[in-house]
């Protein structure tokens, strides 16, 4: 059984930083690393709609958005399948099978739904007073996201750590299925975390503990230069450190937070000579006697120096919307392949494959000529 890498992402807002070093910087290294037999990365539409249901027009816009960001992060079509999730149907027949294998309990029990349901007031108690009714499709998708896994048989799962109760939930099915069916052909995914612990979970540029449109924190992917200054010289940093002279702390301190995730040896060298590495600028800065200003001004540098190939890559392929369109399609086309084979595998374990089943009818046509 060979590598197959999937991971999605849903078209609610353009991707930032947090998403960045959470996820898409990984996925452009294991592109480079070429270590896969298959590589998928999809636009999670139909995902998107479980809590947006009432609002298309913001999934359509950000469904483009998305395919900007993966292709200017530097994934390659020609490496990577490119996909939209509601163009492969198969996906929702897979997601149909699995929700009898799974108990309302079970879901109930997955701390994500339930953290994402105390976040839009949903709750499984609709008499209770303002409160929205929780929707089926977004209590269940949790199943819907295993199909996506287990459609492309994926055996790596690159994401956030929001998402390991997703896939645990994920590979619960694919043992409940094989079980039921008594088959092998679904297979157990694994999670993979980003190795740099401050990239699994990047606060916002107020150090609240979660990049998020909805907090109004974020530096996305597509900023201009002049939109990143002025979110890091805004940044939060030590509440304490009023003066130069004052010893200021490192932990907590969001724009240190930003240099474990995003400074690299080289960036010292050029642009801070002063500093080897980034431990001898958080000694000095612990010591007292380095302003914040300086700071920042260094991980606008850094920033900008991940950032500029991403832009100069970005307008590029705004020139051409068309062609970002068609790769969506075509990639699109190539997912649904794949999983069309996955499912007639697993109608053919399900005993559903009636008119493929050769034995089947003879076997039928021989009990009622007797
Ligand atoms: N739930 C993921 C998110 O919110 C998106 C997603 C949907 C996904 N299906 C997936 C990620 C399958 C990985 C694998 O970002």
């Amino acid at each position: 059984m060979g590598r197959i890498i999937l991971t999605g992402d849903r078209p609610t807002g353009k991707l930032h930083l947090g998403h960045y070093v959470g996820s898409l910087r990984n996925r452009v290294l294991l592109q480079e690393e070429g270590n896969y037999d298959r590589f998928f990365v999809f636009i999670a539409d139909v995902q998107a709609l479980t809590d947006n249901a009432d609002n298309p027009e913001k999934v359509r816009q950000n469904v483009i958005e998305v395919a900007l960001d993966y292709l200017s992060a530097g994934l390659d079509p020609s490496k990577v399948t490119i996909f939209v999730q509601s163009q492969i149907p198969q996906l929702h027949e897979m997601t149909q099978f699995f929700s009898n294998l799974v108990t309302v309990q079970r879901l109930q029990r997955n701390p994500t739904v339930k953290a994402e349901m105390a976040l839009r007031g949903f709750n499984a108690d609709a008499e209770e007073e303002n409160r929205r009714g929780l929707p089926v499709g977004f209590f269940t998708y949790p199943i819907s996201q295993a199909a996506d896994i287990c459609a492309f048989k994926s055996t790596t799962v690159p994401v956030g750590e929001d998402q390991e109760p997703m896939i645990e939930q994920c590979r619960e099915i694919v043992r409940s299925f094989n079980g039921t069916y008594n088959c092998d052909v679904l297979v157990e995914p694994q999670i993979l975390l980003p190795s740099n612990k401050v990239c699994r979970r990047l606060p916002g540029t107020d150090g609240k503990a979660k990049m998020s449109k909805s907090l109004g924190n974020c530096i996305y992917l597509s900023d201009t230069p002049e939109d990143v200054k002025k979110k890091v010289m805004g940044m939060f940093t030590d509440p304490g450190h009023l003066k130069v002279e004052d010893p200021g702390k490192v932990e907590g301190n969001t724009v240190f937070t930003y240099l474990d995730a995003f400074s690299e040896e080289a960036d010292f060298a050029q642009f801070w000579p002063d500093y080897a590495n980034l431990q001898e600028v958080k000694d000095h800065y612990t010591r007292g006697g380095l302003g914040d200003v300086k700071c920042k001004k260094f991980l606008l540098n850094v920033l900008n120096a991940r950032l500029e190939p991403i832009r100069a890559r970005r307008a590029e392929y705004e020139k051409d919307i068309p062609e970002v369109y068609n790769i969506l399609k075509k990639g699109s086309e190539a997912a649904r392949e794949v999983a069309a084979q996955t499912l007639w595998e697993m109608k053919e374990a399900m005993k559903i494959n009636y008119f493929d089943d050769a034995a089947l009818i003879a076997a039928q046509s021989a009990k009622y000529s007797k």
